[in-house]
């Protein structure tokens, strides 16, 4: 059981974005268990992660370069950074819109595209979504970001395909970090409601998913979207609806 060489990423070179802290560094935390050389980022570093801002090239090519000299390929990449911002479709600033979408978007762009030429085949790239990405949450220049983040990960998956390159993206639902810590109560109270498993999140819990489509075991997978939420998605809106009526039908 303790033989080292049943680890899943043993080897493998994968880099994380917003490994800092939350999801990020409970990512790296996993991907490191599983044997991988964790190349963890952060526009904020604490610790051993690297600076890195997701949306500087020149950061993402100083990183490339870098591990072209160290290791000579990448087989994986968390595009996990992301940012949240909380106005509505009527206040948003298109200024707060497409600093959003730099983040959320051109980030993970950037990622692929500096990193790709590394990747031998066999490479995972997995793309952090949101249940935003698949419903009309209401902070308009987050939601429309993440909906934008499937596109490029459904087009990435297509054309990366023939090389051998996967890509994957996964929905958290409300997960318990420092993004979520700073929403109103309200949220969080609305989000267990809306939630079947009736609860929220852990950081814990979506880290095994990322673990398991960097591996092998997911060699065949590509262009999905995976939710982590509770069940948040899988009910389209009727939740309260079902419930309303539990009464009479029982
Ligand atoms: P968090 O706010 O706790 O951590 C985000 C990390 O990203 C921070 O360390 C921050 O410094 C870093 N970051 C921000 N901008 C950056 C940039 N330009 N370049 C590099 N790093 C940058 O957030 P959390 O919850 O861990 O979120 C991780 C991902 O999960 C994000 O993409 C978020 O949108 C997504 N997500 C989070 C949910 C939640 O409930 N917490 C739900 C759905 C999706």
């Amino acid at each position: 059981m303790n033989d080292p060489h049943s680890k899943t990423l043993l080897g493998k070179v994968v880099v994380v974005t917003g490994a800092a802290r939350g999801q990020g560094a409970a990512e790296a935390e996993a991907l490191f268990r599983e044997g991988a050389h964790v190349i963890a980022t952060d526009a904020e570093p604490v610790g051993d992660c690297r600076r890195l801002d997701v949306t500087s090239e020149d950061d993402w090519a100083s990183l490339a370069a870098e591990l072209r000299e160290s290791y000579g390929r990448v087989d994986g990449l968390v595009n996990n950074a992301g940012i949240t911002w909380r106005a509505r479709l009527g206040d948003v600033r298109p200024e707060d819109f497409a600093r959003v979408h730099t983040v959320n978007v051109t980030g993970p762009l950037l990622g692929i595209q500096h990193l790709v030429p590394l990747m031998p085949p066999g490479s995972s790239i997995v793309n952090v979504g949101s249940s935003a990405a698949l419903t009309g949450h209401y902070p308009v220049a987050y939601t429309s970001s993440k909906w934008a983040l499937r596109g490029l990960s459904k087009a990435a998956a297509t054309e990366l395909g023939p090389r051998g390159i996967r890509v994957n993206t996964i929905h958290p639902g409300f997960i318990d970090t420092e993004m979520t810590a700073s929403a109103h109560p309200a949220f969080r109270e609305a989000n267990i409601r809306e939630t079947p498993l009736g609860r929220t999140g852990t950081v814990a819990e979506v880290a095994p998913l990322v673990v398991f489509l960097l591996s092998e075991h997911a060699s065949f997978i590509t262009g999905v979207e995976i939710p982590v939420d509770g069940g948040l998605t899988a009910h389209g809106g009727v939740k309260s609806i079902s419930e309303a009526l539990r009464p009479e039908t029982t």
